[in-house]
């Protein structure tokens, strides 16, 4: 085969393989512009009414001292779920696709903060995870990490057989002062702890629950209530 040959037959390849692939992602890429033409990450879901709930679930990864007295740092995994209606669609329409994986920065997305936080200029959610996956009910499913850094109470000195113990309270929640609509359920009432990785400060118990804090002029702010028991790690244990 001559060059000129085996360049052809490479181009008819190269544009019968794009073909392809254009078409099984053509349904995709439809929805997809359709959706974010629809989205406004600055408008949340049923703003003219109330606003969305957000179904909260934890997943301990780690916990450690700050380095300051009674501060810990604990980080997480946060599985959040909600309903944007202008994110729902008629899988009839669009070859029967019921998934789609949208960019989280194009969506509105809650802007939780922990309220009493020993950092205060730390953010509670990691930027890494880029990706929403939504559903054509318009459910929305965002899992990014979470770190809290706040201040723990010495519950019980530490000794030879047990390491110091403490207990942390958080309050995480929207902080956005029109959000007092925005309301924030637990999935369950403790804090998953199957993820935490062994380090010198082990999270050991956990409780979790939805509480509304008042402000006077402000509103009603419902917000998920964290506690979490803590021990060091003696040597022997
Ligand atoms: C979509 O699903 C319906 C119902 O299961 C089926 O009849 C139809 O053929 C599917 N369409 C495509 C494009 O796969
Ligand atoms: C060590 O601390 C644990 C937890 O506070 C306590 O239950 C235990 O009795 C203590 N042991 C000694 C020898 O003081």
């Amino acid at each position: 085969m001559g060059f000129i040959t085996k360049m052809t037959l490479a181009m008819v390849v190269l544009s019968l393989f794009q073909k392809e692939t254009k078409g099984q992602s053509a349904s995709t890429a439809t929805l997809t512009r359709n959706l974010l033409a629809l989205s406004d990450p600055e408008v949340r879901p049923n703003a003219d009414r109330t606003g969305p709930e957000i179904t909260v679930n934890l997943f301990v990864t780690g916990a450690e001292k700050a380095g300051r007295p009674n501060v810990v740092t604990v980080g997480f995994w946060v599985q959040m779920l909600w309903i944007d209606p202008r994110l729902s669609w008629d899988p009839a329409q669009y070859n029967n696709i019921t998934t789609v994986y949208l960019p989280a920065r194009k969506l509105w997305l809650p802007n939780f903060a922990v309220w009493h936080s020993a950092n205060p200029l730390e953010p509670f959610f990691s930027e890494e995870q880029r990706i929403a996956v939504v559903t054509s009910n318009g459910a929305v499913a965002w899992s990014p990490k979470g770190v809290i850094t706040v201040y723990a109470d010495q519950v019980t000195p530490g000794n030879y057989t047990s390491g110091a113990t403490y207990q942390t309270q958080s309050i995480i929640g929207d902080w956005d002062l029109q959000d007092v609509e925005i309301s924030v359920k637990a999935v369950g009432t403790t804090v998953d702890l199957s993820q935490q990785k062994n380090s010198g400060l082990q999270v050991t118990g956990t409780s979790l629950r939805s509480v509304i804090q008042s402000f006077e002029g402000f509103g009603r702010y419902p917000l998920l209530e964290v506690i979490l028991n803590l021990q060091e790690q003696t040597r022997s244990a």
